[in-house]
């Protein structure tokens, strides 16, 4: 019999779980992955997520209302929990449970409370996480899909373990679908994957890196023109984060001035000073806030995140070009036996 699997070997089960064609996860990137990209790549095929983190439910309800417009095709809703304002939390999960959203994405630490209550609405919940611990505890909480972050990883990184060997070895002890994250760029990178086991990929950089990102050209710029070795990962760009909580980003100006203590640095002595804008919003350095289409003012100093596979995105094509082109490689090499 003629299984989608037999007819496309990129065709596993978590794209009838998710609705997509191939398994590749668009990350749900906070200010990046708005409406445009999520569409472009839900149209190519991939399975789209909308960044949403401590956004106005005002903004997520037009970014939904846009994105419906553009695709008929399923989506998740990406917020980080543990991270938000509690207040802010509920507006937000209030507002896409009216929407009618039928998945969430959520990242950073595990919080059952919040995971129950949008499962008994009868959402599917994907959720990333960066260590052994933090996997248990998500399927223990009755996740659908474990998205396995590594230490590769563009923007917050959990914990400090190479993606593939976390990403087999929670495959090895979780009955969920894992996806794999951080410095997938490539079809070289999504097959890989797929022969370790594993049932997808998702993509932070590659994406950023693309025409429907609402990352400002700088910043797609920058990461065209920088190898892994360029990235770094240092607690400072921490403002309205806890202390301790580590991103990969493009080394600056700001990261050489650390004189290599690239951690220990606390959100609570930090100095405030704004470095660029957002409309009113100021952006101020050491926060995590990286420069999008809106911005203008110093981006150089900015959070320029990005993963150690930046080194193998050297262009900005459209979304879908990016996701057919990896589609493509990796079935090419999957052929090959
Ligand atoms: C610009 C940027 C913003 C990000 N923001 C979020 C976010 O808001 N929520 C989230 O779950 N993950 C976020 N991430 C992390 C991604 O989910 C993912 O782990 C990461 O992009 C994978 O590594 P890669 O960038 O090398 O593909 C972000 C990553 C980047 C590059």
């Amino acid at each position: 019999m003629m299984t989608p699997a037999t007819i496309d070997p990129l065709h596993t089960p978590l794209c009838d779980l998710l609705g997509c064609e191939v398994p590749v996860l668009l990350a749900g990137m906070g200010g990046v992955a708005r409406w445009e990209l999520a569409a472009a790549v839900a149209e190519a095929g991939g399975y789209a997520t909308l960044g949403m983190v401590r956004e106005d439910p005002a903004l997520i309800e037009s970014e939904v209302t846009a994105l419906r417009a553009a695709t008929d095709r399923p989506f998740a809703v990406n917020l980080i929990p543990s991270a938000t304002d509690p207040a802010l939390l509920e507006a937000q999960i209030r507002c896409c449970l009216d929407l009618g959203i039928g998945a969430f994405s959520f990242f950073w630490d595990v919080m059952p409370e919040v995971i129950a209550r949008v499962k008994q609405a009868g959402c599917l919940v994907l959720h990333q996480v960066g260590t052994r611990q933090a996997a248990a505890e998500a399927e223990q909480a009755g996740v659908d899909v474990l998205i396995v972050q590594g230490v590769e990883a563009g923007g917050h990184v959990h914990g400090r373990e190479a993606g593939l060997d976390l990403a087999v070895g929670v495959h090895a002890v979780s009955r969920l679908p894992v996806v794999i994250a951080g410095g997938i760029s490539t079809g070289d990178d999504l097959a890989a994957a797929l022969r370790a086991g594993l049932d997808g990929v998702q993509c932070g950089t590659a994406f950023l890196a693309t025409g429907e990102s609402f990352a400002h050209d700088y910043h797609k710029t920058r990461v065209t023109a920088a190898t892994g070795d360029d990235t770094v990962l240092t607690d400072v760009f921490v403002l309205n984060w806890p202390k301790g909580a580590a991103v990969r980003v493009i080394g600056n100006s700001v990261t050489d001035a650390l004189d290599g203590r690239l951690f220990g640095h606390d959100p609570a002595t930090l100095p405030r000073d704004a470095i660029a804008w957002d409309g009113d919003a100021p952006r101020l350095r050491f926060s995590t806030d990286s420069p999008l289409r809106t911005t203008t003012g110093d981006m150089e100093a900015m959070a320029l995140f990005a993963g150690q596979g930046a080194g193998r995105i050297n262009d900005i094509p459209p979304a879908g070009v990016r996701l057919r082109d990896m589609a493509e490689a990796a079935r090419r090499i999957l052929a090959q036996g």
